[in-house]
């Protein structure tokens, strides 16, 4: 029964990624950090997105197997692997810069924890996006997001290419998490449910903001808090039921590629909302995760707050001075290296 299901729905869908060959316009995307966890998932998602229709696949080892696994897939994108040699290559032309690569947490860490070696490995990346494709869109999931983004920011200064509609730190992970608990919770269906969740991606900087959730349910203030907190350890619910053994991987990569896919659409003309941590003015902080209109040139409108319960606002005063310095900590790591 199941097969018969999936075999079905391949057939749909390579009917749709054959239709959209035709008409769509030849976008290209690069995944750095392609034989990782999140790397592999995400690659073999982008290769089935009807919108690409070039997939660069780099990472400093094991690139090669995972592009002849992808490029079997038979959908139009071509799909190529690249390893340290190939970046400039990998890159030049893209479209979308994908970037999952560096080291995850391991129970009992931070992910500020992870900032020693994972803030060289973006701010190097980011340099060689500067170099062959300034006028990408790039999408941050390398942790510690709150810092890597201000780190990609400041190189790209640096070299005189920075452009803010650009530059997206990848939090649609705490969205799914929020639409997946909420729903469970409250027995609605999960494909009806939107969340937003704002501020950062690490433990009580990620706001979930239930009461604009919809479709609109009352909770009682025990359970709104339970749900809040678990949205905000979400990542650490995984990284302890994997063990030593990782984070979150795949969950990670179907909200990568769904947010991809947003990012995607905004350039080819169907705007998209949602929800990502961008450089921002509607709080205190200069980086902040709220929703976001994606359009032809990346980030098009920053979406403010919208009306706050008092449990939010209180949280979202909580969450200042650990975001604020996370932010700080990554203009610094650029500014004084
Ligand atoms: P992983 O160790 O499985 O994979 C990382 C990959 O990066 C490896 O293949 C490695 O070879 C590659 N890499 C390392 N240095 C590189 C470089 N200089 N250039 C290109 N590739 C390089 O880790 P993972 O589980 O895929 O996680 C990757 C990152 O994503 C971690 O920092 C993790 O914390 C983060 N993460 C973020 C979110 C989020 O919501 N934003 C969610 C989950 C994980
Ligand atoms: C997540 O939220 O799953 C990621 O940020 C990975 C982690 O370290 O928790």
């Amino acid at each position: 029964q199941s097969s018969a299901a999936l075999l079905k729905w391949a057939q749909a869908a390579s009917r749709g990624f054959a239709a959209a060959a035709a008409s769509g316009p030849s976008r290209k995307v690069a995944v750095l950090g392609a034989a990782g966890g999140i790397g592999q998932p995400l690659s073999m998602l982008m290769k089935m997105n009807a919108q690409v229709s070039q997939l660069s696949l780099y990472d400093i080892a094991g690139t090669p197997g995972v592009a002849a696994d992808v490029s079997h897939i038979n959908t139009k994108a071509q799909a190529k692997g690249y390893d340290k040699d190939g970046l400039a290559e990998a890159l030049r032309g893209c479209d979308l810069v994908i970037i999952p690569a560096g080291v995850p947490r391991k129970p009992g860490m931070t992910r500020d924890d992870l900032f020693k070696i994972n803030a060289g490995i973006v701010r190097d990346l980011v340099e060689a996006v500067g170099k062959h494709c300034p006028g990408a869109l790039l999408n941050i999931i390398s942790n510690p997001v709150n810092s890597t983004v201000p780190i990609a920011v400041e190189q790209l200064k640096r070299m005189g290419v920075y452009d803010k509609r650009k530059i997206m730190g990848v939090t649609t992970l705490d969205v799914v998490r929020a639409k997946t608990f909420y729903a469970e919770k409250n027995g609605v269906d999960v494909a009806s449910v939107d969340v937003p969740v704002v501020g950062g991606h690490a433990g009580v900087t990620i706001l979930p903001l239930f009461s604009q959730a919809t479709p609109k349910v009352s909770m009682p203030q025990d359970v709104l808090e339970a749900l809040t907190k678990r949205t905000q350890d979400g990542g650490t619910e995984v990284v302890q039921a994997k063990a030593g053994k990782g984070s979150a991987t795949l969950s990670m990569a179907y909200a990568a590629a769904l947010f991809a896919d947003s990012c995607l659409r905004g350039l080819n003309g169907t705007p998209a909302v949602e929800c990502t941590y961008v450089e921002s003015t509607i709080t205190d902080a200069p980086y902040f995760a709220s929703k976001v209109k994606l359009s032809t040139e990346g980030v098009d409108k920053v979406f403010d707050l919208g009306t706050l319960s008092d449990y939010e606002k209180e949280g979202l005063k909580a969450m200042m001075p650990e975001l604020l310095a996370s932010i700080e900590k990554g203009v610094q790591f650029i500014k004084s290296g």
